[in-house]
């Protein structure tokens, strides 16, 4: 059993791949469709979700997408279920399976992350229609004060709870402890938060005893707060997200795949180059899991017209090809210069192919 969910583990962190998360619930579209007067209905967001799933030689670089419930319930413009039409163009199909943040009793400004309730059942069916990987996110805030020990150990502990029903259920679980960028503060104080809930959280999953081998890590780099006077550069972001992991991420874990957590399209993939260009011991494959900025640009091209839709895939495209050659620390200024439609097989075919 295991075995099998070690291979899956691997090729979610093939050479040169990446995940897409394109799990945003039904709310959350919605007010990213919102922003740009895009109307948010069941069809509109199927439409959108196979607009990035069938963009042509994307597959190069994507080995697996994240899934919002509706979506894997859904089917492509073709009648086939989207998780099936993901696992012929060989991208592994991956479900969100928490049930989102909520406010942490006793704490104000806190949450704990919901959704292991019933989870074993959920995710028995979730394997059933197709899904091969899980992700649960976790959200720790910093203030002055914050996180508390009760929020961290709180949501450690619910990371692992869903960890080991994964792999008893045969799914690989991704565990996102994100530490929110909000905030004013510098990024020594990033580096000592995220330590410390890495710490708690890998201390959880021993105690569960999830096997690390079948588990990804996909943790928040570490930054400075978005709103701190003092941003740090390129290198001090890899140098020190780099560090941080060396100390708390067991090398047992196969991969680490970053969240983008709200930074700008084009620094998540300098980012994630420059930590991959570090020299040093990195026992991980050090790859990408985003949402925003693997989507931002492509929501931007389509913005909810059918005549956009391969506007929208060329500039997925786009950055998908980025951030793949990024997790081979090969990614280059010239590399954005490059138009989108040159270097992608899209102007040759149609917006799917069914
Ligand atoms: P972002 O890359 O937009 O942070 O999203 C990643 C994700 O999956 C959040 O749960």
């Amino acid at each position: 059993m295991n075995q099998h969910l070690e291979s899956v583990t691997a090729a979610l962190v093939d050479g040169g791949k990446g995940i897409l998360a394109a799990d945003e619930t039904v709310p959350t579209l919605t007010k990213r469709f919102d922003t740009l007067g895009i109307q948010s209905t069941e069809e509109s967001r199927r439409t959108y979700r196979e607009m990035l799933f069938s963009a042509a030689g994307a597959a190069a670089f994507i080995s697996g997408v994240i899934m919002a419930d509706e979506t894997i319930r859904q089917k492509s413009s073709g009648g086939m279920p989207l998780a099936e039409f993901l696992l012929n163009q060989g991208i592994l199909p991956g479900i969100k399976v928490d049930t989102g943040a909520k406010p942490l009793a006793g704490s104000s400004g806190e949450s704990v992350t919901e959704g292991l309730d019933g989870l074993r059942d959920r995710l028995s069916a979730y394997h059933d229609m197709g899904a091969r990987f899980a992700k649960w996110r976790a959200v720790i805030a910093i203030t002055d004060t914050l996180p508390s020990p009760a929020c961290v150990s709180a949501n450690a502990h619910a990371l692992a709870r869903y960890a080991a029903l994964c792999q008893e259920q045969h799914l690989v679980p991704i565990v996102e402890p994100e530490v929110l960028m909000n905030g004013s503060h510098a990024i020594g104080r990033c580096e000592e938060v995220t330590g410390a809930v890495l710490h708690s959280v890998f201390r959880a999953l021993f105690e569960q005893g999830v096997s690390l081998e079948a588990t990804l890590l996909k943790p928040n780099m570490v930054v400075a707060g978005a709103e701190c006077p003092h941003p740090a550069t390129v290198q001090e972001v890899a140098t020190a997200t780099l560090r941080c992991l060396r100390r708390h991420a067991p090398a047992a874990v196969p991969g680490i795949v970053f969240l983008s957590g709200g930074q700008d399209d084009r620094m998540a993939t300098t980012h994630l180059n420059a930590i991959n260009r570090l020299p040093g011991s990195k026992p991980w494959t050090i790859s990408f899991s985003y949402g925003r900025a693997l989507q931002d640009a492509a929501l931007e091209a389509w913005h909810g017209r059918n005549e956009n839709l391969k506007a929208g895939q060329q500039a997925f495209y786009h950055r998908a090809r980025c951030n793949a050659a990024a997790s081979l620390g090969n990614y280059t200024d010239e590399m954005e210069a490059e138009a989108a439609d040159a270097a992608s097989p899209l102007h040759r075919q149609g917006w799917h192919d069914d």
